[in-house]
């Protein structure tokens, strides 16, 4: 009895880390994910130099719209790098390049460089097919 109630409550502890934004990570994949990822996809589409001699010119609010999506995933990645899969490589290794190319992105927002955005940008969706593929429940 004693001690069902203690590996309960270590459970939870590991789940609470997991979820130190009070969010489960469904929650967060859903309210704040995907809604910055495809706000991120969108500047970084805008600020590619590949897409024309136009993208250099994108307003200031549109890269404040970028820095902000990067900073919401950043956010995001403090958390998936303590979620109680932590000790998976393929999670590990998914977690950890999202971390790295959110931060990257908030980089290059922050600079102002639309080549880098939009690779950072491009290589993150890689990490949604990454991870998702093995830990995502499929429907
Ligand atoms: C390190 C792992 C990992 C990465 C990286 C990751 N996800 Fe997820 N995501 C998950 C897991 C696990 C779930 C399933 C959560 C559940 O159903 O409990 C999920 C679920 C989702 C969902 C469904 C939420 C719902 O309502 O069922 C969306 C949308 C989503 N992710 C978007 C993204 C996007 C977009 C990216 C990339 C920019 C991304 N995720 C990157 C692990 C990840």
């Amino acid at each position: 009895m004693r001690s069902a109630l203690l590996a309960a409550l270590l459970g939870l502890s590991i789940a609470g880390a997991a979820v130190a934004a009070g969010l489960s990570l469904k929650d967060q994949m859903k309210s704040v994910v995907e809604p910055a990822s495809n706000a991120l996809f969108a500047v970084g589409g805008d600020v590619d130099p590949a897409n024309g001699p136009d993208a250099a010119k994108v307003a200031d609010a549109r890269w404040q719209e970028g820095l902000k999506a990067a900073q919401a995933l950043t956010t995001v990645a403090a958390d998936l790098n303590r979620a109680q899969r932590e000790s998976e490589p393929e999670w590990r290794q998914a977690a950890g390049d999202f971390a790295r190319l959110a931060a990257v992105a908030e980089t290059a927002a922050q600079a102002r460089d639309g080549a880098g955005l939009s690779t950072a940008a491009n290589a993150l969706a890689d990490t949604c097919t990454a991870c998702h593929t093995k830990y995502k429940p499929k429907t």
